[in-house]
């Protein structure tokens, strides 16, 4: 009895470490991208309670993303960035009420991690909480998402409408991917659990 308890204990414990991908990834799920033409990708994961998104596209000027509860730019959170002629790197985080350009939120709640220009193509790396708190922005837990892109190949001008545009075909859904710590508590319970089974509660 005693010996299957703690066999059942370490099967858990080892399913609850690999599907939470901490054996080779950290705290990350798996890569997801969405490229609706040769010119423009988004490759993104879910790290612990962040949206981690890496853009490229084939242009010099702003480069965006959204998320939209359908496929029409009003009512599309956008993050939209990119790279000045001296190099400067920028990115706002706003919101698209209509089809007209986007309004800064308040509260800029989207980290430009890194961003590069190089041969006419722009490619940056963001993050937001999937929940900021902002309520310009939408709760990625909630529910599922359409993924909208635009760029504009010349204008680093915020107000300049895209050049090209599309939203995804498919929704996505974002889950909080655990941290190891939340895991490692989560083995500590199952050991409290087979100790007390041990001794028969
Ligand atoms: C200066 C900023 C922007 C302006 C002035 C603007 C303006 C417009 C206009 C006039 C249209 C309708 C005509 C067309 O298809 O081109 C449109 C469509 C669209 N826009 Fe934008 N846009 C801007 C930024 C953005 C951003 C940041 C996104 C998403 C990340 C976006 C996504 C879309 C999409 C998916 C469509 C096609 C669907 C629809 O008609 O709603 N736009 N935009």
């Amino acid at each position: 009895m005693r010996t299957s308890i703690r066999r059942v204990a370490a099967w858990g414990a080892m399913a609850a470490w690999f599907a939470s991908g901490s054996a080779m990834s950290a705290t990350c799920g798996p890569d997801t991208t969405y490229a609706p033409t040769s010119d423009y990708s988004l490759t993104f994961r879910v790290c612990d309670n962040s949206f981690v998104g890496t853009v490229t596209a084939r242009a010099t000027g702003w480069v965006a993303v959204g998320f939209s509860r359908d496929q029409f730019m009003p009512g599309t959170d956008v993050f939209m960035a990119g790279v000045l002629p001296n190099a400067t790197a920028y990115g706002l985080d706003a919101f698209a009420f209509l089809r007209n350009p986007p309004v800064p939120d308040p509260s800029q709640d989207v980290t430009l991690l890194s961003a590069g220009e190089s041969n006419g193509i722009t490619s940056y790396t963001f993050t937001r909480l999937l929940n900021t708190g902002d309520s310009r922005d939408f709760d990625l837990t909630d529910g599922a998402y359409y993924i909208l892109a635009a760029f504009q190949s010349t204008s680093d001008d915020l107000t300049v409408r895209h050049s090209f545009s599309d939203a995804s075909e498919l929704t996505y859904t974002f889950a909080p991917v655990p941290e190891p710590a939340s895991v490692l508590m989560m083995l500590a319970g199952l050991g409290l659990l087979a100790g007390r089974l041990r001794r028969g509660f």
